[in-house]
């Protein structure tokens, strides 16, 4: 087993109309409230409303950056960086999914500096301080709401990266199922798949903790489970409350203790496709991972077969990863790069962008001619 070090300052609310405590907290932080958001999926339900409601309950001025994209930029960072600096404001209200979320947390430390929010990215700069980030979170999928993660996309320098810093964990979250009601089958699928590659990124990862393997176990069987009830009924409260607290669980550190960091060689590569064909997250680890998993599967052979058993019933390695693109295939997520409109005579760019962003997992390392025979078994 790993050494490890547990600490997580973010307070989570969970369940039913919470957001009715939002007012109380946003004064407890001052009067003057970033408010973040998407592309406008907030306006088509009545989240935005019920948010707005409380910010003026709170009697808090507001100011408002909308249009974070999925898979989010810097220009957007920068932009609400400087409309939160030029206003002094003293808490970010973040409301949407894991772009926003991300977007906001690196807003949070981009606000008390005068430089770019990718120059935390690129290693240039480090954080002192932060705007404290209260989350409001619409789609359960990368745990962003729990964690100190942000990955963001700089199409000028061609990389999609991650950070993390302390700083960056919101200090309130507030999950709502019901918020999520209105997340379409497609995204509803890719975020259940995020989260089972959450589990298999640290269940792959270097230290020997059956524990933590069986809470990744019980994560992926639950989410396995729950999926095809709540894409055929996605207004049942029950069934969006247990996958939103299994995507929280996936990411808030329970999958990784005394596993190293994990591996995340998965979604390095994904972030690749993102960046360069604006694969949704979830669905770029569904072309990946059963690629990733096939080239593994003699060294790690006996993991891979246990988690089939596990999860699935399945009694071998061939099985297990059968099962696993099975059910990404029944959710309707693509297992293929062609099934995401990528054929082919992609590959060279493919290669070229994953050398170029470093693409690596940190336990199970690939050479650049492996990158290639991994690339052949996404087609
Ligand atoms: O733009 P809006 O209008 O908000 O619409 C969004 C977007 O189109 C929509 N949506 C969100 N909540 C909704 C809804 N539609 C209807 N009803 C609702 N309640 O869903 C679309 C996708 O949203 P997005 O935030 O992009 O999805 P997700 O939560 O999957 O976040 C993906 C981003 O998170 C990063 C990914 O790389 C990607 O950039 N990740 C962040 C991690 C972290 N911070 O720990 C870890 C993950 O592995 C991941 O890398
Ligand atoms: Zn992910």
């Amino acid at each position: 087993m790993e050494n490890f070090t547990i600490h997580n300052p973010t307070v989570l609310h969970f369940g039913k109309d919470v957001i009715r405590k939002l007012g109380s907290i946003v004064n407890s932080y001052g009067k003057k409230a970033l408010l973040v958001y998407g592309k406008g999926s907030i306006k088509n339900n009545d989240i935005y409303t019920q948010v707005m409601q409380q910010l003026t309950a709170a009697d808090a001025e507001i100011f408002e950056y909308s249009g974070i994209k999925s898979n989010p930029v810097v220009e957007d960072v920068d932009a609400a960086a400087a409309l939160g600096r030029q206003n002094d404001v003293d808490v970010i209200v973040a409301v949407g999914g894991g772009s926003v979320i991300d977007s906001a947390k690196i807003i949070s430390i981009t606000i008390p500096v005068k430089h770019s929010g990718w120059d935390f990215y690129s290693d240039k700069a480090r954080p002192q301080k932060a705007v404290p980030l209260i989350a409001v979170l619409t789609l359960a999928a990368t745990g962003t709401e729990m964690n100190m993660f942000s990955v963001i996309q700089n199409h000028h320098v061609g990389r999609k990266v991650g950070y993390g810093h302390r700083l960056m964990y919101p200090a309130h979250s507030f999950l709502d199922p019901a918020y999520t009601f209105s997340v379409p089958a497609d995204y509803t699928a890719y975020g259940i798949a995020d989260l089972i590659a959450h589990c298999l990124e640290n269940y792959f990862g270097k230290g020997k903790a059956t524990l933590t393997d069986r809470f990744i176990f019980s994560i992926i069987s639950e989410a396995v489970e729950r999926a095809p009830k709540v894409l055929n009924e996605p207004t049942n409260y029950e069934h969006r409350a247990a996958i939103m607290f299994a995507a929280t669980a996936a990411l808030s550190g329970l999958t990784s203790f005394g596993k190293g960091m994990g591996d995340w060689g998965v979604h390095s590569i994904g972030h690749v496709l993102s960046l360069l064909y604006d694969v949704p997250h979830g669905a770029s680890l569904t072309i990946v991972y059963p690629a990733w998993l096939r080239f593994h599967k003699k060294e790690l052979n006996v993991q891979i077969n246990l988690l089939g058993r596990a999860v699935f019933g399945t009694q071998s390695a061939d099985d297990a990863i059968a099962a696993f693109e099975k059910f990404f295939q029944n959710i309707g997520c693509p297992v293929r790069l062609p099934q995401a409109g990528i054929g082919s005579e992609k590959k060279e760019e493919i290669i070229e962008a994953m050398k170029h962003n470093g693409v690596q997992g940190s336990h199970h390392k690939f050479t650049p001619q492996q990158m290639e025979e991994l690339l052949e078994l996404m087609f």
